[in-house]
């Protein structure tokens, strides 16, 4: 039986208790042994829930117990997120986490220390939410060189546009929703609507493409919050779509190129039929050519599928599953990798 530990039950981290518990079979029959929920880690009192027992205020009570061989971070934010994960790979345990924010600001020292300490530190969750690119991208195309990247990483966003499109929703109504439907970041919806969640995804999937750290803070920034119905139905009358795109370029001079920005899509781009929450990422391998990955981009259960489905690969293979995910780092640079405006528009 394979103990894990949960730091944070909010969406996602209820979630994965979920995942766990109603997929237990077809977990353990992948993991080689039954996954079980040891210890749940969360400051909010929980007395009444049935699972009362398992909930803790303290990080020391996982950190005591050698039977937690896997820790799952869902608290998001880094402030307590960044600290107790340092603690868990110092710890000798796997980390298995959806936060993109504090894998975007510090990947490369959380892969760097994991490594120190035999352990893993896997992050399939940090974009796309339930939609696998991270592990296809490290393992099925590792023998391609990945020179492009386009996409739909933020769900919150698209489901708005979609909603603007479809129904002619002013901006503010459609993020209502969206806040209704628990896909917009509780925290602050800024970060979806004005790209910073979809800066940070993007930041990720280019610091997997280059092999070295890319910083959010370099990477050139707009969200939706100006675009109006009026926008999305000019779009219609041009027969495209305005989608959030996050995009990387390697760029021909060793200078990489990468952005997020709302941009004009023709309808005969694939992103264009991309609707709701769901996400897509197009890739440019160069032995196979583009590849398209596409599906729901938040949301508990598919979210949590994707951390679960990284601790099964922690409680197996982890080292090895985390070494061929490993970037450097890299010096923080001063403004953005390349200024904005090269891609304007559209794509
Ligand atoms: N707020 C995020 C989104 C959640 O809308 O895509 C998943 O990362």
């Amino acid at each position: 039986m394979a103990k894990i530990a949960i730091m944070g039950f909010g969406t996602v981290g209820s979630g994965v208790l979920e995942v766990c518990r109603r997929n237990a079979a077809s977990i353990a029959r992948r993991a080689g042994e039954p996954v079980e929920v040891k210890y749940i880690l969360d400051v909010r009192d929980f007395s009444d829930s049935p699972d009362a027992a398992l909930f803790t205020k303290s990080l020391d009570t996982i950190l005591a117990d050698p039977e937690v061989k896997v820790v799952v971070e869902t608290i998001g934010g880094t402030k307590f997120a960044y600290p107790y994960v340092r603690q868990c790979l110092e710890s000798g345990r796997s980390v298995c986490t959806s936060n993109k924010e504090m894998v975007a600001t510090y990947g490369a020292e959380l892969l760097a220390l994991a490594r120190e300490h035999g352990v893993a530190f896997l992050f399939e969750a940090s974009v796309g939410g339930g939609t696998p690119i991270i592990t296809p991208m490290h393992q099925c195309l590792a023998a391609n060189h990945i020179s492009r990247i386009q996409g739909i990483v933020n769900g919150t966003t698209n489901f708005m546009l979609t909603k603007m499109k479809r129904e002619n929703m002013s901006f503010e109504e459609a993020l209502k929703i969206a806040q209704q439907l628990g896909y917009a970041e509780t925290k602050d919806p800024g970060d979806d609507v004005d790209g910073r969640d979809a800066c940070r995804k993007i930041a990720i999937l280019a610091s997997l493409a280059c092999g070295h750290h890319v910083y959010p803070d370099n990477i050139s920034t707009r969200g939706i919050r100006d675009i109006t119905v009026t926008d999305v139905k000019a779009a219609e009358k041009l027969d495209s779509a305005i989608k959030l795109i996050a995009w990387y370029d390697e760029g021909t001079d060793s200078q990489m190129a990468v952005g997020v920005e709302p941009m004009l899509v023709p309808n005969s781009n694939q992103l264009a039929g991309v609707d709701d929450v769901f996400n897509a990422v197009l890739m440019q391998g160069d032995m196979l050519g583009d590849v398209v990955f596409y599906g729901k981009g938040a949301g508990k259960l598919p979210t949590a599928s994707a951390v679960v489905a990284d601790v099964i690969d922690a409680l197996k293979d982890g080292v090895k599953v985390h070494d061929s995910l490993f970037w450097k780092p890299a010096p923080k640079r001063e403004g953005l990798v390349k200024d904005p405006g090269t891609y304007a528009w559209y794509i």
